[in-house]
């Protein structure tokens, strides 16, 4: 059932031009310019109205979240807290019962977010899911939700999900921000029509698997690495740094790149690969001046950046180019390049990918 691919995790990453689709069936109408998620339908005039949205996950479904936080705060202009479920189920939340609870999961069946979401509706809060597997325990606990459809996920780390789970992010988040007013007709179309581009963009970037398999091999040896980002792009580092470490055992840290200098900036030396998620968008010219403070300390940059950018080629030692895309949409392809580089050093590492040791797909105890 591998489809020909050495580990599931690998075909996954492959599966994500038409997993991408999948979520979108039925969804997104780029002929008449509109998004449906029939999920949620009826309390989208609850979302429009709602003061606050609490996000509920657990590691790479909370880096959804935390792409999620980014996405609702600027096309919606509602206030957003991402929570890990563990953290915030024992610690005695504050939660109002117009609360909006969206509780992200694959499997749903992960025993911290389904406890949060017993939390929440005990509190009266609206809670909604983002599930991947169809009539699992979170999806039958929630007054609503949508689906990824992303297809089974059996490989422990999570790829083809985490894409799906942004995806419904950023309609759920378009839609209501479009209904509310925050979110211009134009801007919604123009996202509209981007999105159902990116399943293309993906392939291109697929496509360019064996120049970064090559690149890949120069980091095997490495024990310790930094992932950065900013704005859309900090939770991708994050969920770059988690793929290395979970399947490869090399330690890794994902940063807010501006967060460099007040800590890890110090670990940086000549053994030290520093990922960065440098595509073209607002924050451009910064992530270039911290790509220049790790060359000045001899870090190693691989820095996935635009098509044609000339800028980072010069100074990283090593570019992926990926198309350019809207920068609210930018994660769904960036993170790609980065599940690729931990697939390959893994596998170059001889570690066992699809099942690496300690860790279950679903985790049903605490
Ligand atoms: O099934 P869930 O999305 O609730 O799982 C949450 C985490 O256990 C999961 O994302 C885990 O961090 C993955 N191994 C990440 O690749």
């Amino acid at each position: 059932e591998k489809n020909g691919y050495e580990h599931f995790m690998l075909k996954e990453i492959f599966e994500q031009t038409q997993s991408i689709k999948d979520t979108f069936r039925g969804r997104v109408v780029p002929a008449s310019k509109e998004l449906f998620l029939g999920g949620i339908n009826e309390v989208i005039p609850k979302l429009v109205e709602a003061r606050r949205i609490l996000i509920i996950g657990c590691g790479t479904s909370w880096h959804a979240g935390m792409v999620g936080e980014y996405l609702f705060e600027e096309f919606a202009r509602v206030p957003v807290e991402v929570e890990y479920a563990s953290e915030f189920r024992y610690r005695n939340p504050v939660i109002y019962n117009d609360d909006i609870v969206l509780a992200i999961s694959q499997s749903g069946e992960t025993a911290d977010t389904l406890a949060a979401i017993n939390l929440a509706k005990e509190a009266g809060a609206t809670v909604l899911g983002i599930c991947n597997v169809v009539g699992s325990s979170i999806p039958r606990n929630t007054d609503a939700g949508v689906y990824t459809h992303a297809g089974p996920e059996i490989g422990v780390a999570s790829t083809k999900a985490f894409t799906a789970q942004v995806t419904v992010l950023t309609m759920m988040a378009m839609l209501v921000g479009y209904r509310k007013g925050t979110l211009s007709k134009e801007e919604y179309e123009k996202h509209i029509d981007e999105l159902a581009c990116l399943p293309e963009k993906i392939k291109s970037i697929l496509d360019k698997s064996e120049a970064i398999k090559e690149l890949s091999a120069k980091y095997v040896d490495s024990t310790n690495a930094l992932y950065l980002g900013r704005g859309y792009l900090f939770p991708v580092a994050l969920e770059g740094a988690l793929k290395l470490k979970e399947i490869s055992y090399i330690h890794a840290e994902g940063y807010p790149a501006a967060e460099m200098k007040h800590g890890p900036i110090a670990l940086i030396d000549e053994q030290m690969p520093v990922f960065v998620a440098a595509t073209k968008d607002k924050s451009y010219e910064k992530i270039v001046s911290n790509i220049q403070e790790v060359k000045a300390r001899k870090g190693h940059v691989i820095a996935i950046v635009t098509e044609g950018d000339t800028v980072i080629k010069g100074m990283a030692d090593h570019v992926i180019e990926i198309p350019e895309t809207l920068e609210a949409l930018a994660p769904l392809l960036t993170v790609i390049p980065f599940q690729l580089i931990s697939y390959y050093i893994a596998v170059l590492r001889g570690c066992n990918v699809d099942q690496p040791r300690n860790l279950a797909k679903s985790v049903t105890v605490e």
